[in-house]
C-alpha cells in the first residue's frame, strides 16, 4: 500500500509526519517535491500510489483577497490538475476544506448538504477545488474543517501565547462562532479514514465535516488559551478585550456562524469528537510549544 500526501510541510501535513513516522506507507511531498500547480510534478509523483492525500493550499485567507492568482493556481488549477490524473489513474483522492464555504447565515450547524455560498475570495477557491474534484472523480474524500491549531507553524493559538508572552493586551472578535480543530486530531482521524477508504469495499465516498467541540467564539478560544498559560505558572498580565467583528479592518470578511455538524463523520468513520481543550493542553505541553515559553524565560 502506499499512499502520497501533497503538502506536507503544512501544519496537518507535519502532524501526520509525527504520527505516522518513517511507515513505509506513507510517502510525504513538500511544494519543492511536488507543486500542486505543476502537471509534470504531479505525473512524477502520482503513479504507483494508491491513495493521494492533498494538504496544499493556499491558505492566507487575508492575502488570498490580494494575491488571488496565486491564491486560485494552489486552490483550483492544483486540485483541478491532481483530480484529472487521479481520475486518469484510478486513484482515490482525500483533500482538506473549509468552514469559509458557508457565508455563516444559518442560524444552525451546517451539514454536509447545505447550501455553500463563500463570503471571501479564499472560501471561494476551496469551494471550486471542492467541485472540480466532484467533476473529475467518484471516489473521493472532502475533509471539511474549521479553526486549526496545533503546536506546527502559525496559527492562532501560537500567537495568542507569543502576545500573552510579550505581555500584550489584545483584543479579540466574539461575534464569530467555530470550533477550534486540533491539527494533530486531524492528523490521527486523516490516518484512520485513509485506513477506512482503501478497504476494497468502502463505498461511502464524499464531503464530511470534521472539527473539534465544543463551540465558542474567537474570543473564548483566546480565554482557554490564557487559562492554560496561567494554569501552567505563565505570569501572563495581559488583558483580552472582547470586540465586534465590525471593528476590525480585515479585507476578507469571515462568517459569523462556522459551526459544522460532524455527526455524518462520526457515524461513517467511528470517529471520537475530539475536545479542543484537552488537545491544546497536550499542545502547550509539547516540546516545540515549552522551547517557545523557554525563548521568552531567558
Ligand atoms: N488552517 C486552518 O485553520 C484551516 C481551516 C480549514 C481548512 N484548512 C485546510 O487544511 C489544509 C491544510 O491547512 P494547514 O493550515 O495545515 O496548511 P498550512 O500550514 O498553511 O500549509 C499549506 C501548505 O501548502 C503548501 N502549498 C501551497 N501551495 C502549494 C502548491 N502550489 N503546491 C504544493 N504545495 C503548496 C505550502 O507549502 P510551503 O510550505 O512551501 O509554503 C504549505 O506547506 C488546507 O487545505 C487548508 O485549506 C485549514
Amino acid at each position: 500500500m502506499a499512499i502520497a500526501v501533497l503538502g506536507s510541510s503544512s501544519q496537518i501535513g507535519m502532524d501526520l509526519f509525527e504520527e505516522v513516522g518513517e511507515s513505509h506507507a506513507y510517502n510525504f511531498y513538500t511544494r519543492e517535491q511536488c507543486n500542486l500547480y505543476s502537471k509534470s510534478d504531479l505525473k512524477k509523483t502520482i503513479p504507483g500510489h494508491d491513495l493521494v492525500i492533498n494538504l496544499a493550499a493556499y491558505t492566507n485567507v487575508e492575502l488570498s483577497e490580494k494575491n488571488k492568482i496565486s491564491c486560485l493556481r494552489a486552490n483550483f488549477i492544483g486540485p483541478k490538475n491532481l483530480a484529472l490524473l487521479c481520475s486518469e489513474l484510478k486513484i482515490p483522492l482525500i483533500h482538506i476544506s473549509t468552514d469559509y464555504v458557508f457565508d455563516g447565515n444559518k442560524l444552525g450547524r451546517y451539514n454536509e448538504n447545505d447550501k455553500t455560498n463563500p463570503i471571501n475570495f479564499y472560501g471561494a477557491s476551496k469551494l471550486l477545488s471542492e467541485e472540480v474534484i466532484n467533476k473529475y472523480l467518484d471516489e473521493y474524500l472532502i475533509i471539511r474543517t474549521s479553526w486549526v491549531f496545533g503546536k506546527q507553524k502559525n496559527n492562532f493559538f501560537k500567537t495568542m501565547l507569543r502576545m500573552f508572552l510579550e505581555g500584550k493586551d489584545v483584543s479579540v472578535i466574539d461575534d464569530q462562532l467555530g470550533a477550534p480543530t486540533s491539527s494533530l486530531y486531524l492528523a490521527k482521524t486523516i490516518v484512520q479514514i485513509a485506513k477506512r477508504s482503501i478497504e476494497t469495499n468502502f463505498s461511502q465516498w464524499g464531503i464530511y465535516n470534521i472539527t473539534g467541540f465544543p463551540y465558542c467564539s474567537w474570543y473564548q478560544f483566546s480565554e482557554e488559551i490564557k487559562e492554560i498559560c496561567i494554569g501552567h505558572g505563565l505570569n501572563i498580565n495581559s488583558t483580552i478585550e472582547a470586540t465586534s467583528s465590525k471593528n476590525t479592518s480585515y479585507m476578507a470578511k469571515r462568517p459569523e456562524n462556522s459551526r459544522l455538524n460532524t455527526e455524518k463523520a462520526q457515524k461513517v468513520f467511528d470517529i471520537t469528537p475530539d475536545d479542543w481543550k484537552s488537545s491544546l493542553i497536550s499542545d502547550f505541553n509539547s516540546k516545540k510549544i515549552q522551547n517557545i515559553i523557554n525563548e521568552y524565560d531567558r
